[in-house]
């Protein structure tokens, strides 16, 4: 019934967030492109990982404010590291100069 379902999806879960070896490899690997520290990028791909586990086919992911990438770039390698590919796009936006001050008039897109 569904609990053996459920059971097997959480192993496998279980599986790919125990896998150090792949994390510490994107971990390494984005550091010279992000701000956010190990642990945070640690944290991101596990979300990933579950996002992934529960998208539907034509789903993409979006960060908001990507800097110089390394967060996008460790969403992108999770999905090659832990499914084989990139599953799903991961769409980057940045306003390239820093926080946007929100008072309607001196910011049409607030
Ligand atoms: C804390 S940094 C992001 C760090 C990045 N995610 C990383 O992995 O290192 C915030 C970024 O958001 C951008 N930003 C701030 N306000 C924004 C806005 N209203 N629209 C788009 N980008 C914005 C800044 O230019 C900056 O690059």
């Amino acid at each position: 019934m569904h609990l053996k379902g459920r059971w097997s999806e959480f192993t496998v879960l279980a599986q790919q967030m125990n896998d150090t070896e792949k994390r510490d490899r994107i971990v390494e690997r984005v550091r010279p492109y992000t701000m956010v520290p190990d642990a945070a990028v640690a944290r991101n791909i596990e979300l990933t990982i579950e996002a992934v586990n529960n998208a539907q086919v034509n789903d993409v992911i979006v960060e908001c404010g990507t800097w110089k990438g390394g967060s996008s770039l460790a969403m992108i390698l999770t999905q090659k590291e832990f499914f084989g590919g990139v599953r799903h796009p991961v769409w980057m936006f940045d306003s390239f100069s820093g926080l946007l001050c929100c008072e309607r008039e001196r910011h049409h897109a607030c």
